[in-house]
């Protein structure tokens, strides 16, 4: 029926003259559409994450409704559709479990519907990669709305930034200062508007790398939730996915090497989440880019922190916007990041931030002047991390960053919980703490969990930091110095799980070090002696993902959903 230009995927479904065409339009009409929806306009997929068990994604549906707006005034067809939604604070045992059902759920949502471009409404940490894994394993022209970070936090005159306030209560309850009636007051002012996270923890990075990687509107990502100006870029964002699809500007075409790289480079600079590090190699796994853990320390740990925001600093995402937001920092960043790549907007970098201004040099640091020299992720190699493991040094404490000390290990999270505040317990605070079974196979899920608790008697005493080391992650709200995603895990037999109480370990950050103090031979003799625990899951989702799983040095991805099936799908359906 289309007599345009370009070829629209779902007149394959619509367009028809014939029994197939009439059931496809029929019953979609009990909606109410018009004849001419069906004959050339472009269709566009709004996949929402909303659910009121995501409280960070609560008000997508509100958004979806904007974005249509913008659809429809271009010329296009939007359709809402749902898809599995990961709430960080709810789900047990952890979202990460579900983040590659739920790229399934997305995958096959858009690849068996008749949708030509797709809109991903995203908020909470998993609600990102997720969707944005699933939409490139199918690989249409895809814009991401990020549903954008609450406003700050406020409480008795001072401010509360989401997840690194939690690590300031938990502390002040052990020690008696937080009673269950401050607790209550400090909820309320904690999340007192619409958003995800409003530091720079995983929500916040996840949106940072969208637009880093050039799939949302330049400057979308840093605008708060409740602040209407985000109701323009949600309505722009519905206008351009139907030019988008006019133009083929498939994922493909924006997701390039070069891209990535840029995403790298800003996660430094903002001094991101290290989640960052999983769900970005496992998107370049998904559409057929080569990124490897490597390349994160290469491309990124030289790279200056700029920007001054919890965990790694002061301030939040609302002081962040009001400073300029993102786009300041991409233009601080001039040649650090490859200027030439074309973004959602058909624009390439350099013309999205030219004109970028700052308002505050306290919350967004000139390059010049940065807050760190370096701040990107360092990867450690040794033979307690064969492939690799990852420290934040912009989160961690300076004078632990070469560091020997004696293991304390935790066989799993439960032996930890069972014994860390026992007065008895043999810990100084030059120990390492070791925690093992928190790998991607471990819990299972991965949680984050890296960044467990020093021993009540020594928070007592005052110790504020130590080293910690599992093959867990850790929450990007979260600080301190914190060895993370130990590859191989423990519960693969990587050398994480032959660790002893009483050995000692070498972190040496400058050298990228992670050395287990023993002898080649003892080494392989306790392997020779492991034991691998038995699966957690018999059956269903949990069992499929502990069989197919893959480590977190390549994204924990499962083995299956690597790569992309595109979206040419044969068979009707009667
Ligand atoms: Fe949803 Fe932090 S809990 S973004």
């Amino acid at each position: 029926m289309s007599d345009k230009k370009y070829k629209l995927r779902s007149q394959e479904w619509f367009g028809g003259n014939d029994k197939m065409g009439f059931v496809h339009r029929s019953w979609m009409r009990n909606q109410g559409y018009p004849d001419d929806y069906f004959e050339g306009k472009p269709v566009i997929g709004i996949c929402n994450t909303w659910s009121e068990l995501t409280p960070c994604n609560g008000h997508l549906r509100e958004v979806a409704e904007v974005v249509k707006r913008g659809i429809v005034e271009a010329g296009g067809f939007p359709l809402e559709f749902p898809v599995m939604s990961l709430g960080e604070t709810i789900m047990r045992p952890t979202t990460m479990l579900f983040r590659n059902l739920a790229s399934m759920d997305t995958e096959e949502s858009i690849r068996a519907n008749p949708l030509d471009g797709i809109v991903l409404l995203t908020g909470c940490d998993k609600t990102t990669p997720s969707t944005v894994m699933g939409a490139c394993s199918v690989d249409l022209p895809t814009i991401v709305v990020p549903g954008g970070p609450m406003l700050n936090g406020r409480f008795r005159g001072g401010t509360i930034g989401s997840g690194s306030f939690n690590w300031v209560i938990k502390e002040k309850h052990k020690k008696g200062e937080f009673t269950s009636e401050d607790f209550k007051e400090a909820e309320a002012c904690a999340a007192r508007s619409i958003g995800h996270c409003n530091t720079m923890g995983t929500a916040s990075t996840m949106a940072t790398m969208c637009e880093a990687l050039g799939l949302t509107l330049p400057g979308f990502s840093s605008i708060p939730a409740a602040d209407s100006r985000k109701k323009v870029f949600q309505q722009m964002s519905g206008r351009r996915i139907v030019d988008m699809v006019k133009e083929d500007l498939t994922l493909s075409k924006v997701l390039t090497r070069k891209a990535f790289e840029n995403a790298i480079v800003t996660n430094a600079a903002v001094g991101g989440s290290t989640n960052l590090i999983i769900h970005l190699i496992a998107i370049a796994r998904r559409i057929g880019v080569d990124l490897k853990l490597e390349d994160f320390d290469s491309v990124g740990s030289k790279i200056p922190l700029l920007v001054n925001l919890m965990p790694s600093g002061k301030y939040l995402m609302e002081d962040f916007y009001y400073a300029g937001g993102l786009p300041v920092v991409m233009k601080e960043l001039g040649d650090l990041l490859h200027q030439d790549i074309i973004t959602v907007n058909g624009k390439t970098f350099k013309e999205n931030y030219a004109k970028a201004e700052c308002y505050n040099d306290e919350v967004i640091a000139k390059i010049d002047k940065p807050l760190q020299e370096h701040a990107g992720i360092a990867v450690l190699k040794g033979n307690l991390c064969e492939n690799g493991a990852v420290i934040k040094p912009s989160a961690a404490t300076k004078r632990l960053m070469n560091h020997t000390g004696r293991a304390v290990v935790f066989e799993s999270m439960e032996d930890y919980h069972a014994r860390i505040d026992n007065p008895d317990l043999d810990i100084d605070e030059n120990c390492v703490i070791v925690l093992k079974g928190v790998g991607p196979k471990g819990y299972p899920g991965m949680p984050e969990v890296g960044n467990v608790d020093l021993p009540e008697k020594l928070i007592l005493k005052g110790v504020k930091d130590m080293v910690r080391i599992s093959d867990g992650r850790m929450s990007g709200t979260a600080y301190g110095t914190v060895v993370l995603h130990v590859s191989p895990e423990s519960n693969v037999g990587g050398t994480l799980a032959v660790v002893q109480d009483g050995d000692t370990i070498t972190l040496d950050v400058e050298n990228r070090l992670l050395q287990l103090n023993i002898t080649d031979e003892e080494l392989a003799k306790r392997k020779a002696n492991w034991k691998a625990p038995e699966p957690k899951a018999t059956r269903g989702y949990v069992r499929i993902y502990l069989d197919h799983v893959e480590g977190a040095d390549v994204g924990a991805d499962l083995d299956v959903l690597v790569g992309g099936s595109g979206s040419v799908v044969e068979g009707d359906n009667h």
